[in-house]
């Protein structure tokens, strides 16, 4: 295990804050957690995991002793006459996993490609696009206690998949067993990839490039290349402008407040959801607000995407935070509706 002091993190966060963390160790397997959980000084002290650095904003240094999640390995664990079940370490990039499973000639992932971040972090915020969360695909992971360095499993069911929510994302509540932020890095994740595989077409975007090409019957690949086509479009690549994804949940509301809104706002972009509740789009809400193309700083919003905020060049993660606020504040004095946000603030 190398511990490395005073390391920078600006190449490991997407929104590419400058920030330093004060300690950080790469982890390439549970031996690592195992000899640093051992360490005479670091063993004790907080711990941070970090893996793609695509849904956090460094707002200064961290003192937490940082673990950077460098786990490989891609392999097909089963195939099987329902599924086929893959494995990937927790450190491989997801956007390189799913193209990876395309290689195969494995379809099931490409509606969730090009999402920036490590395998490792996608179940935490159960990512999902165009029609299809992570869940839909999971079947299991394996995880390292922080405190105890006891390796366990995690079922579907364990992990408390929510809308960009898990049990990674809460912390245990006293006398509670629930909640593993902070306690748990995740090591390996396995996808279900179901077979005969049925393409997931419902969202709009999907049903605009179908009008578009003619293309009635397409394959796994070809929706991939769409998804890609589309995000590229619309979404800021991290590699060029710093960015995080969408920067906050879409809300939902129940339908009393929803048909309240509409008489005020009638264009507003809703979805009904199975429970009955409403889902309003946090982009359009946000557009609605003018906030399109504005800046706090260096900290902005994105021109094509008003969900997304970007680093227009040496923004600080104080003023990302600020910019953040004050669009939550002028969607509730406009809409009443609070507008929760997606990464995490260090
Ligand atoms: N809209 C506007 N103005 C904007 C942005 C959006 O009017 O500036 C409208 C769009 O016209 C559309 C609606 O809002 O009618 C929804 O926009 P879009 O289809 O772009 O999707 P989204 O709800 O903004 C969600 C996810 C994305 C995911 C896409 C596709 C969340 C928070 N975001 O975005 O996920 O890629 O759907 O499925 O759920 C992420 O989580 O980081 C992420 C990028």
């Amino acid at each position: 295990m190398i511990v490395e002091t005073n390391a920078p993190l600006q190449p490991h966060n997407t929104f590419g804050i400058v920030a330093r963390a004060r300690n950080m160790v790469r982890v390439r397997g549970a031996e690592d957690v195992h000899a640093l959980l051992a360490h005479p000084e670091l063993g004790a002290e907080p711990k941070f995991v970090l893996g793609g650095g695509s849904n956090i904003v460094l707002t200064g240094d961290v003192k937490a002793v940082v673990l950077k999640v460098e786990v490989a390995g891609r392999r097909v664990l089963e195939d099987g006459p329902k599924a086929t079940i893959v494995e990937f370490g927790a450190g491989e990039n997801w956007h390189e996993a799913v193209t990876w499973t395309m290689e195969q000639g494995l379809g099931g992932l490409e509606n969730l490609a090009l999402i920036p971040g490590t395998v490792g972090a996608s179940p935490v915020q159960n990512i999902g696009a165009y029609g299809i969360e992570l869940q839909d695909r999971f079947e299991s992971l394996d995880a390292i206690d922080l405190v105890t360095g006891r390796e366990f499993t995690l079922d579907a069911t364990q992990c408390a998949f929510g809308y960009r929510d898990s049990v990674f994302k809460h912390s245990p509540a006293r006398g509670s067993d629930f909640g593993l932020a902070g306690r748990a890095l995740i090591l390996r994740v396995r996808m279900r990839l179901p077979k005969p595989w049925k393409p997931v077409l419902g969202y709009i975007d999907l049903q605009r490039k179908m009008a578009e090409t003619g293309v009635q019957a397409p394959t796994a690949r070809q929706i991939y290349d769409w998804v890609c086509a589309i995000r590229s479009a619309k979404l800021p690549d991290p590699r060029v402008i710093g960015n995080a994804g969408s920067f906050f949940k879409n809300p939902t509301v129940t339908p009393e407040q929803c048909q309240d809104i509409i008489g005020r706002e009638p264009n507003i972009v809703h979805y009904p959801m199975p429970d009955g509740s409403v889902k309003l789009a946090a982009g359009w809400l946000i557009d609605a607000c003018g906030w399109k193309g504005k800046s706090v700083g260096q900290a902005g919003v994105y021109e094509k995407q008003a969900l997304v905020l970007v680093n227009r060049g040496g923004a600080t993660g104080g003023e990302v935070v600020t910019l953040a606020r004050a669009i939550q504040t002028s969607v509730y004095e406009r809409f009443g509706i609070r507008l929760e946000p997606e990464p995490v603030v260090v």
